[in-house]
C-alpha cells in the first residue's frame, strides 16, 4: 500500500468526466489513501453523493452552509486535514474560480483556505481548455505552485478531437504517489559510471568486428542507478534500444572511445561496466573499403588487444571509484571463471551470467545472475534484465549505507 497514511481532499466538479472521479476514489483507497470527497452541485448532477460516499468509505461533504458539517468539522479544518487536495475533474469554471480567488461555494472556499498542496486533472471541451482565457488561468496557477495533470488529447463526449479529455485515473494515482510518497533516493549524490553495448572495431569505412550484446542489461543498470538518485553517466557503444530517462549518454563506437569516455566521466563513487567490448581491433583499419579480389586469398586481419577499461579502473590510484563492478559472460564453470576474472581485474564485485547458448540470455530480455563479492557468491533466480537491474541497484546501495563510503 504506497499511500497508507495518506489523507486526499477529492474535489468532484461538474462535467462529464466526473464517472471517472469514482475510479480514482477506488484506486486512492486500494492504495491505501483515506479519501475525504467534495461534491461541487454540478458534480451531483452527474454522480451521485451515495456512490462517491459509498467507494470513498467516508463522508461527502458538499454544502458550505450545511449547519451539521459545519458542527463536525469546520471548513477551514476540512481544508487543512489531508495532506493533498485534488481537482478531478476541474473544469474551465472551477480553475477560472481558483484562478481568481473566488469562494462562492464549499470546494473553492476549501481550495482557497488550504495550506496544502492542490493537484488538478483538467476536463473540458478542447475549445474551452485552449481559450485564452483558461490559458491564462493555467498559467498563473502553476506559477502559483498548482500541479497540473493532464488533460489527454482524444475523443471527447461532445464529439470533438483535441485536448481535454480527463488524465486517466492511474496517471492521476500516479501523480499523487509520486507526491505523496515520493520514492526513496539513497543514492542522491553519488555519480555512476555505466558502460553499456557492443563495441564496433573498423576493419575499412564499412565493416566492423561486432558482437551480439544488445545494452539491455547496462541500459536497465544506467535506469535503475538514477531511479535511487545517482547521477548517472551511460556510455554506450552502438545499441538498438532508447537512451534512458535521466541519465547522460555518451555514445561511442570503438573500444578506445569507450574507454576514453569513461576516464573523461570521472571521477565517480560507481563504476558498472556492463559493455561487451571486444577484446581486440584491427590493428590498422583501412582507410578505404577492402576491394575484394578476383583472385589470390582473402585479405587477413592483423588484430590487436582492446584497452581493458574495467582493468584500468579498477587499478588502485586516487581517481579510483570506490565501488567498481564487472560483468562476467561465461558459457561455463560460471562461479570459478567469474571469481577468477575479480582477481584478475581487480574490481569489487562480478555479476556473472551463463551465456552458453541454451539459455538465450545474450540479446534476450532475461538474465540468471551470480554476484561474486569479495565476501563470497550469491545466485540470484532467473529474473528480468530490468529486475536483475534494480537488484543489484538495491545492493549498492545497500553497500554504500553500511560502509559509509563517498568521496
Ligand atoms: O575479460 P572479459 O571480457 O570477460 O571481462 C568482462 C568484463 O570486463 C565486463 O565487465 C566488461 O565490461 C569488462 N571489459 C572492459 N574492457 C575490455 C574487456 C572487458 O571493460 N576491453
Amino acid at each position: 500500500m504506497t499511500l497508507t497514511g495518506k489523507r486526499v481532499l477529492l474535489i468532484v466538479a461538474g462535467g462529464i468526466a466526473a464517472y471517472k472521479a469514482l475510479e480514482l476514489i477506488r484506486l486512492l483507497r486500494g492504495a491505501g489513501c483515506a479519501v475525504t470527497p467534495v461534491l461541487t452541485r454540478a458534480g451531483a448532477e452527474f454522480v451521485t453523493p451515495l456512490s462517491v460516499q459509498t467507494l470513498a468509505e467516508n463522508q461527502v461533504y458538499q454544502d458550505l452552509f450545511s449547519l451539521t458539517d459545519e458542527a463536525a468539522i469546520g471548513h477551514i479544518q476540512l481544508s487543512r486535514d489531508a495532506d493533498l487536495v485534488v481537482v478531478a475533474p476541474a473544469t474551465a469554471h472551477i480553475l477560472a474560480r481558483l484562478a481568481a480567488g473566488l469562494a462562492d461555494d464549499l470546494a473553492t472556499t476549501l481550495l482557497l483556505a488550504t495550506d496544502k498542496p492542490v493537484l488538478v486533472a483538467p476536463a473540458m471541451n478542447v475549445r474551452m481548455w485552449q481559450h485564452p482565457a483558461t490559458m491564462a488561468n493555467m498559467t498563473s496557477l502553476r506559477a502559483r505552485g498548482v500541479i497540473v495533470v493532464g488533460p489527454d488529447e482524444g475523443e471527447m463526449a461532445c464529439h470533438e478531437f483535441g485536448p481535454g479529455r480527463l488524465a486517466e485515473p492511474a496517471a492521476i494515482l500516479a501523480a499523487i504517489v509520486s507526491l505523496l510518497a515520493p520514492p526513496s533516493r539513497p543514492l542522491a549524490g553519488y555519480h555512476a559510471i555505466v558502460t553499456s553495448g557492443p563495441t564496433h572495431e573498423p576493419i575499412d569505412p564499412v565493416r566492423y568486428i561486432a558482437n551480439r550484446s544488445s545494452g539491455r542489461q547496462g541500459h536497465a543498470v544506467a535506469a535503475a542507478l538514477a531511479a535511487l538518485g545517482a547521477r548517472v553517466t551511460l556510455v554506450s557503444g552502438p545499441v538498438a534500444i532508447a537512451d534512458p530517462e535521466n541519465v547522460a549518454v555518451r555514445h561511442v563506437e570503438t573500444a578506445a572511445e569507450m574507454r576514453a569516455a569513461v576516464l573523461a566521466a570521472l571521477p565517480a563513487e560507481i563504476a558498472v561496466c556492463a559493455a561487451a567490448v571486444a577484446d581486440w581491433r584491427v590493428a590498422r583499419a583501412a582507410s578505404e573499403k577492402v576491394k575484394k579480389k578476383p583472385a589470390g586469398p582473402p585479405p587477413s586481419l592483423d588484430l590487436v588487444a582492446n584497452p581493458d577499461i574495467l582493468a584500468e579502473i579498477s587499478t588502485p590510484s586516487p581517481r579510483r571509484p570506490p565501488l567498481v563492478i564487472g560483468f562476467a559472460a561465461e558459457t561455463e564453470h560460471l562461479a570459478a571463471h567469474a571469481s577468477a576474472k575479480r582477481q584478475r581485474k581487480g574490481c569489487d564485485w562480478i555479476v556473472a551470467n551463463d551465456v552458453s547458448a541454451e539459455t538465450g540470455i545474450m540479446g534476450g530480455a532475461e538474465n540468471a545472475v551470480l554476484l561474486i563479492t569479495a565476501t563470497g557468491g550469491e545466485t540470484w533466480p532467473r529474473m528480468s534484465k530490468r529486475e536483475v537491474a534494480n537488484k543489484l541497484a538495491a545492493r549498492i546501495a545497500e553497500h554504500f549505507a553500511a560502509t559509509g563510503r563517498k568521496i
